[in-house]
């Protein structure tokens, strides 16, 4: 298969940290207010020092449709992300992501095919399913699901979109993050025999209950970078700190999310931390780029990572400061390149679910 890595100029290879950083200021000036720089809670600090905003999946999706005078978004996340903000932004307006192999493996485990497959088993068994998808997913399933009457969901809204959903009189099909999934409904007072999980790799339906019985077909899908918080990292932290607070992202799996006191969207997370008092200790069970910044910002709090070894997002990685400097380059030499272009038809079809959930966040 062809590689989407955006292989760059030897220049910006070579350069200095300094260098690289000099430039994006200039460019910056020059372009003002038409250009926007978003940024993901995870990525690097070199990255984030240059963004006009940073925010979770939600807020960054807020704020690319309420931005309507920037002509270039330089999108410092991950492809979904891009994709999601060319759909909710003007014609005019070019969204660009610094390196094309900044995907998310979990968005990765829902194609078009799949879906078709699990939709046609799934409805023939149920009869009519209500589907929902988490943000980390293509545009083609958003698709998908605004065509069905669906919504799209963050980390920070799912409880108020599943709620919702729910009210709709038929089963939920959610995807692609089981964890996410079954973490909200299980908050929200159904049972785990009540959830079933869609394998899409060896087309089963598995369930501790009766299938009969359950509300809401969870798709298999979950993130490499959460799977590493295990039941083990939250024992640890409660012997060595016994008065600690313990939040995880809510793409962490049920059994680490039960051990902790709270769970929920990297916002979440950010928020908890800084309104705490100081002296307070927290236990962070998310991406390291982010837990290392919020260590920094609060010099006053205990802040450790629930796991410090654990590897943080590859994808979000892959935008660094030469893929930065290289993408606003691009727009200063009017040679903009690494543009997201949703189709056109998707995009439609898309929306309905996007709007859907910014109506009800
Ligand atoms: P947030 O919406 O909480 O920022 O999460 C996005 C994500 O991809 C987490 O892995
Ligand atoms: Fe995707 Fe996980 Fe990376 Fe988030 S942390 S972008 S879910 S792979």
């Amino acid at each position: 298969m062809e590689s989407l890595t955006t292989n760059l100029p030897k220049y910006y290879n070579e350069a200095s940290y300094d260098e690289l950083s000099q430039r994006i200021l200039d460019a910056k000036e020059k372009l003002g207010d038409k250009l926007l720089i978003l940024a993901h809670h995870y990525q690097k600090d070199e990255v984030v020092k240059f963004a006009d905003e940073t925010g979770d999946s939600l807020q960054l999706a807020q704020l690319a449709q309420l931005n309507k005078v920037a002509e270039h978004i330089v999108f410092c996340g991950v492809h979904f992300m891009a994709e999601t903000a060319d759909i909710l932004t003007e014609d005019n307006q070019k969204v660009i992501l610094p390196d094309l192999s900044a995907g998310c493996t979990m968005a990765d485990m829902v194609d078009d095919d799949e879906l078709e497959i699990a939709w046609n088993m799934l409805t023939e068994k149920f009869g009519d399913l209500l589907p929902v998808t988490y943000i980390n997913s293509t545009a083609s399933v958003k698709a998908f699901v605004g065509t069905h009457g669906g919504s799209t969901v963050t980390s920070s809204n799912a409880e108020n979109i599943i709620t919702w959903a729910l009210n709709q009189g038929k089963r939920v099909f959610f995807m692609p993050d089981q964890h996410l999934g079954r973490n909200v409904c299980f908050d929200l007072g159904i049972p785990l025999d009540q959830m079933a999980t869609w394998d899409y790799i060896d087309h089963e339906l598995n369930s501790d209950g009766d299938l009969d019985d359950c509300k809401i077909i969870l798709w298999n899908g979950f993130c490499s970078v959460h799977q590493q918080f295990i039941t083990e990292h939250v024992k640890y932290m409660r012997d060595t700190y016994p008065e600690v607070n313990i939040i995880v992202h809510s793409e962490c799996c049920r059994e680490v999310v039960a051990l902790s006191d709270s769970h929920g969207s990297t916002n979440k997370i950010l928020n908890s931390v800084k309104n705490s008092p100081d002296g307070s200790y927290w236990a962070i069970g998310t991406d390291n780029n982010l837990v290392g910044r919020i260590i920094a910002r609060y010099p006053d709090k205990h802040v450790f990572s629930l796991n410090p070894n654990s590897c943080p997002c590859s994808s979000m990685n892959r935008i660094e400061l030469p893929h930065l400097a290289w993408a606003i380059d691009n727009i200063l030499n009017c040679d903009v390149k690494n543009v997201i272009t949703v189709d056109e038809k998707i995009s439609e079809n898309a929306v309905m679910a996007l709007e859907k959930m910014l109506s009800l966040s």
